[in-house]
């Protein structure tokens, strides 16, 4: 079932109440490929990664794997559909040990003994630290952890919300490494970043997010040179 080739999004729409949040968001995520979403506070970003892991219910559009319908299905039954999620601000068990926190995806529960080999591979420190609280890592290892969780659930697609939110550099740039190891091992990311040096090291295009819209589509070169673009939608001057 998990074999899809690409994850997709058209037309939309998201209420909060009535306010309205995402206003025809259309794009795809192929495998082996990262797309970056940036934007400032209160575009969208959360939302839009919310509305395709089935924990907020748009008022129109599909999403889809290769054509197959996921608009309705239920939060919990994605996985079996290889989409896993890595929500903003990390969300572990803080008074479970790392390997509980793991435990949790059905697939390491059912003893499968390879997913969790997989990321002892990836996160080598989370292997040292099995037997430690959550709450008691670091930040840049809570981090680690929140992905691994994810990975845990053997994911075709993943769906990032800012991992480098509050890390230092050198954990930022660790976390990108392993984003670069994922998609070289044939996922999708879809990441959500607020740190345009993110954007700029690991993905292969850029949507940049603003008032609820995609308003621009692009690739981290041509980011890199658009002073113009950098301004009107990040506010970064360069
Ligand atoms: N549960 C909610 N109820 C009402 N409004 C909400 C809710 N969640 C988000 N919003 C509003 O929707 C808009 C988009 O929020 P969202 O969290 O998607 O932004 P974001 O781009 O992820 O921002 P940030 O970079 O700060 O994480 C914001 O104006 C926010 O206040
Ligand atoms: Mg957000």
């Amino acid at each position: 079932m998990s074999e899809f080739s690409s994850l997709t999004v058209s037309g939309l729409n998201c209420y909060y109440g009535k306010a309205h949040i995402l206003k025809d968001i259309s794009l795809t995520v192929s495998r082996s490929e990262v797309l970056c979403i940036l934007g400032r506070n209160g575009a969208g970003k959360t939302t839009t990664l919310k509305a395709i892991m089935g924990l907020v219910r748009p008022r129109s559009g599909v999403i889809s794997l290769d054509g197959v319908d996921l608009t309705r299905v239920p939060a919990h039954k994605l996985f079996s559909y290889g989409l896993s999620y890595v929500p903003q601000g990390r969300r572990l068990f803080p008074d479970l040990t790392v390997e509980e926190n793991l435990r949790i995806s059905p697939l390491v529960r059912r003893g499968n003994q390879e997913v969790i080999r997989e990321v002892w591979e990836i996160f080598p420190v989370l292997k040292e630290r099995m037997r430690q609280k959550a709450g008691t890592l670091s930040g840049g290892e809570q981090q680690m952890l929140a992905i691994a969780r994810a990975l845990c659930m053997k994911p075709k697609f993943l769906l990032m919300d800012e991992p480098t939110e509050g890390l230092m550099p050198l954990l930022v740039s660790r976390v990108l490494e392993s984003i670069g190891s994922l998609k070289a091992r044939g996922l999708g990311i879809l990441l959500v970043e607020q740190r345009i040096d993110a954007a700029f090291k690991v993905a292969d295009r850029v949507l940049i997010m603003e008032n609820g819209r995609i308003a621009h589509e692009t690739t981290p070169q041509q980011l890199y040179a658009n002073a113009e673009v950098l301004l009107k939608y990040l506010g970064i001057k360069r």
